[in-house]
């Protein structure tokens, strides 16, 4: 941590997003937030050689209004991100590397790349997808699926790979799809050694919750 100042504005930063972000029931709740949070300081911590002030309001904004609930707009995250810094006296250049990170964080499909502009805006999009993924993750599949109406699972409804953000983000199919759409891909994306090591246990146990899905809605005793 830099000086008193940053130290200040994480904690108001965490304040009002613990505030504003309580009892939220899609999964992006406050606790998603502070387990980005902590993820990002760990990963962080392992790699080294970045600015933490940049990687932990990166990580506290990254979902500040995100584009699933603002009717598919990826503009409002960034510059409702970008108002929220400007009641600070924060420098210009690492105001813009926080909002950078609020517009590239998203996933957009899995034909479609994601790249990030700066090592601490890695750190955070892993720190975003491992709780994406593992038994976390599939709580908040289902958590996220429920709260826009989709079914558990259809077998007549296949996946399929989306190479467009528009695509992928009017999709309404069965939630587990997105194992396939989006889950299971996500090993493969992660940017950081550290996020690639812990990504393989959390990928693991998708693979187990999958392979116990299919044998249960078999619907036998086994
Ligand atoms: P991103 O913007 O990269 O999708 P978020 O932090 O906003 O990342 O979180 C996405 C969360 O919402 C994940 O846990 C993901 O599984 C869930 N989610 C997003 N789209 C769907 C979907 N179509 N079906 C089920 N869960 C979804
Ligand atoms: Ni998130």
């Amino acid at each position: 941590m830099k000086n008193n100042q940053d130290k200040e504005i994480i904690l108001a930063t965490e304040k009002y997003l613990k505030e504003n972000f309580a009892g939220e029931a899609t999964g992006h709740d406050w606790y998603h937030i502070r387990r980005v949070w902590n993820l990002s300081k760990s990963i962080a911590d392992e790699e080294g050689d970045v600015d933490m002030f940049i990687v932990e309001m990166g990580a506290l904004l990254h979902d500040i209004a995100d584009h699933k609930f603002h009717g598919g707009d990826e503009t409002v995250g960034p510059q409702r991100a970008a108002e929220y810094l400007n009641q600070y006296d924060i420098d210009e250049q690492s105001k813009q590397k926080i909002v950078q990170i609020v517009e590239e964080i998203s996933f957009k499909g899995l034909g479609v790349a994601t790249i990030m502009s700066t090592k601490e805006g890695e750190i955070v999009q892993d720190a975003d997808r491992l709780d994406a993924m593992g038994a976390i993750g599939v709580a908040r599949a289902f958590a996220y699926g429920g709260s826009k109406g989709r079914p558990i699972y259809d077998p007549l409804i296949k996946p399929v790979c989306h190479t467009s953000f528009a695509a992928y983000k009017t999709s309404t199919a069965p939630t587990l799809n997105h194992f396939y759409e989006k889950l299971l891909g996500l090993k493969d994306r992660l940017n950081t050694d550290t996020g690639r090591k812990e990504g393989e246990r959390r990928h693991a146990f998708m693979e187990d919750f999958l392979q116990n899905f299919y044998r249960d809605w078999d619907a036998r005793i086994q």
